[in-house]
């Protein structure tokens, strides 16, 4: 563990009186529990802890309070976690409670149903969908190719914190989250973030976040990511210059931003029946929005589509952020 982490584990003997004081209450201990499978709204804590809403809400605040779980909204839901700096001391308090512990058996199996009903919720939204995905997929090279030249272009340096724009689904954070310190999905659909939670949930990929945002506006500190990737996502966009922006915007020197995108083509029915803006973008257009952005040491990788097939080449774009200089605009 690197020093940066221990320091910010150290409480105050006052911070850390009122965490344990917070900690030191039956339902508060359940929730923190709970917390720690995952993100839940106040919904799904009432739920799981068979208490009443008004109940479950003052035990959070007092949790917030303490320092010990933090809160963010996505549309009229809020969700609650655990904060990263409290998931050691977490840890340790629930080290000495017996595993087999009646209530603490009863919130798990009440949060597997929980976790249950919204994948199953997921999936209904993304039958809907998936034919739609499905006639676009088949225009262009396996998914499979795609993701292992993603991987293939991050490279075999490990990735500390990546940031995901437009996240849909969660795909990307479940190809590249695994090894990572922080990995954060961003997306502006609620129903995209509900299927991307149960996908997380089922790989029990528990560091990785999710917000509801927007990628013009991203609600996340500059320079706070070493990756950025923005994956099928620029050709629903009005403005795809922007969101490359804002994307180098996130990345720390020496932070990568991966684009991946169709390459210039003819189907209009993308436009008409599947909400595309763009109808792909050439390396030019992709070196100069990245460019604009203050990156460089542009590389660009095409993917063909299926052979024979009138279909749609893949382009990944990798660009890196360079160290701004004292006073520079
Ligand atoms: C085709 S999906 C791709 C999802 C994901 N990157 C993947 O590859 O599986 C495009 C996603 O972009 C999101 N999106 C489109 N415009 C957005 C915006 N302005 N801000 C945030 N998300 C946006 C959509 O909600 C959708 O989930």
């Amino acid at each position: 563990m690197s020093l940066y982490h221990l320091q910010m584990e150290r409480r105050s003997l006052a911070d850390t009186v009122d965490a344990l004081r917070a900690l030191g209450e039956p339902s508060r201990l359940r929730i923190v529990a709970v917390l720690r499978h995952g993100e839940l709204t106040v919904t799904d804590l009432t739920e799981v802890l068979g208490q009443s809403q008004p109940r479950v809400s003052r035990h959070l605040r007092v949790l917030l309070d303490a320092g010990l779980i933090t809160k963010h909204r996505e549309g009229s839901w809020s969700f609650f976690q655990v904060i990263d700096e409290a998931t050691e001391l977490l840890a340790d308090v629930l080290a000495h409670v017996d595993v087999d512990d009646a209530e603490l058996v009863h919130d798990r199996a009440r949060l597997d149903d929980v976790r249950s009903r919204r994948s199953a919720a997921a999936e209904e939204y993304f039958e809907q969908i998936a034919s739609s995905w499905d006639e676009e997929r088949a225009l262009h090279a396996s998914v499979q190719a795609v993701e292992a030249a993603i991987v293939a272009a991050v490279g075999e340096q490990p990735i500390d914190r990546l940031v995901d724009l437009g996240t849909g689904t969660g795909r990307m954070l479940q190809l590249l989250g695994a090894g990572t310190s922080r990995a954060l999905g961003v997306d502006a659909s609620h129903s995209m973030l509900s299927i991307a939670r149960a996908n997380l949930d089922a790989e029990s990929l528990r560091h990785c976040e999710l917000r509801q945002g927007d990628v013009y506006r991203p609600p996340l500190d500059a320079r706070a990511f070493d990756v950025a990737i923005v994956h099928q996502v620029l050709h629903y966009l009005e403005e795809p210059e922007r969101a490359v922006a804002e994307a180098a915007r996130l990345l720390a020197p020496g932070g990568r931003l991966l684009v991946v995108d169709f390459a210039p083509h003819r189907h209009e029915f993308l436009r008409d029946e599947h909400a595309h803006r763009r109808l792909g973008f050439s390396h030019e257009q992709l070196s100069g929005f990245a460019l604009a952005a203050g990156l460089a040491d542009i590389e660009l990788t095409d993917l063909a589509p299926p052979a024979g097939a009138d279909g749609l080449t893949v382009t990944i774009c990798v660009a890196t952020a360079v160290e701004r200089l004292e006073g520079a605009a």
